[in-house]
């Protein structure tokens, strides 16, 4: 297969990260596809607006392409690979969802099944939509495929050669940490408003530990309205950790903190405040206290 450019490659689907991959793929100068079956409208406005190929049926769009990329829910990701693996895709199949290599090598044998070849992938860093800001993890033996599809777009891409779930357990460590400690936070706070001590914490950590009051604010913002797609990663965090021998138990924890606040994925963002956050996280603890 060749790896320049024109080549005709599935996103599945064009999620808030989705669409920024395929506008990079589209830069690069590649023909890009979406299947509007079963999608919502939000997805097909995204699509609509970057000129996305509609091939409508899943299965059109594997007979239609050389590549597909899965952009979901990391909760669903087993699941969009078997139906894709249904419609007899035998492209190249690049999953870049946060999920354990435990699931990864799970995609990668169903995958399997019809042909089709597993790149590992994960995604670090915002929606691309300027240069340097996002990086696509990539490993396993057609790794160099999908790096050259990338050539020339704001999608950065990193390597991590053959292994087939060392993308997987990048992302993993990387979001382990960083939606690890936000929910960490956002429960140290709960319990201290719960003792009556919010404010209190706030000036010592004034004096003390500056920049985590803004850190409070700005992940009960950024990270509430995509709570509910969290539980799914961090699921996946605490699998990964006792695969790896490591205690599961933040993991777990953080689940129930993004279970907690998982409402808030239909709530306007004026209403997402850290106040109305860590209401939440209280008024759950209360509730199955009772
Ligand atoms: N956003 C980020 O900053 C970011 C950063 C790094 C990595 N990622 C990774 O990128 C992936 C997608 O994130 P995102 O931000 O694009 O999420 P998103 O905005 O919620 O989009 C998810 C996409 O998947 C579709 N979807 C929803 N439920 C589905 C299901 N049951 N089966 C199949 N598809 C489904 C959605 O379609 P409908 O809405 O039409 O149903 C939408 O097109 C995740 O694995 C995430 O970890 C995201």
């Amino acid at each position: 297969m060749s790896t320049t450019k024109n080549h005709v490659i599935g996103v599945v689907h064009p999620g808030l990260m989705g669409i920024s991959v395929a506008n990079a793929l589209i830069e690069a100068g590649h023909r890009v596809c979406w299947c509007s079956e079963n999608r919502s409208a939000a997805s097909a406005q995204r699509a609509g607006d970057y000129s996305l190929h509609d091939c409508e049926t899943l299965a059109a769009l594997c007979n239609e392409c050389d590549f597909i990329f899965s952009v979901c829910p990391p909760a669903e990701a087993l699941v969009v690979a078997r139906a894709i693996t249904e419609c007899s895709f035998n492209g190249v199949y690049v999953d870049c969802n946060a999920v354990s290599p435990a699931t990864g090598k799970s995609v990668a044998q169903v995958l399997s099944a019809s042909g089709a070849h597993y790149v590992d992938g994960g995604i670090i860093g915002p929606p691309a939509w300027s240069a340097g800001t996002t990086r696509l993890y990539l490993s396993g033996p057609r790794a160099a495929e999908v790096t050259a599809l990338f050539e020339g777009s704001l999608m950065g891409t990193v390597s991590l050669g053959e292994a087939v779930d060392a993308a997987s357990a990048m992302k993993m460590a990387y979001a382990g940490w960083t939606k690890g400690s936000a929910a960490l936070l956002l429960s140290l706070f709960a319990m201290a408003e719960h003792h009556g001590l919010g404010e209190a914490l706030k000036q010592e950590w004034a004096l003390s530990q500056p920049g985590l009051e803004k850190r409070l604010n700005s992940i009960a913002q950024g990270n509430a309205p995509k709570a509910w797609r969290f539980i799914g990663e961090m699921q996946q965090i605490a699998a990964t950790m006792e695969d790896a021998g490591q205690h599961p138990g933040a993991f777990e924890s953080a689940v129930d903190v993004y279970a907690a606040m998982a409402d808030f994925k239909s709530s306007p963002a004026h209403d997402i405040t850290v106040e109305a956050v860590i209401r939440s996280l209280i008024s759950t603890s209360k509730q199955s206290a009772s």
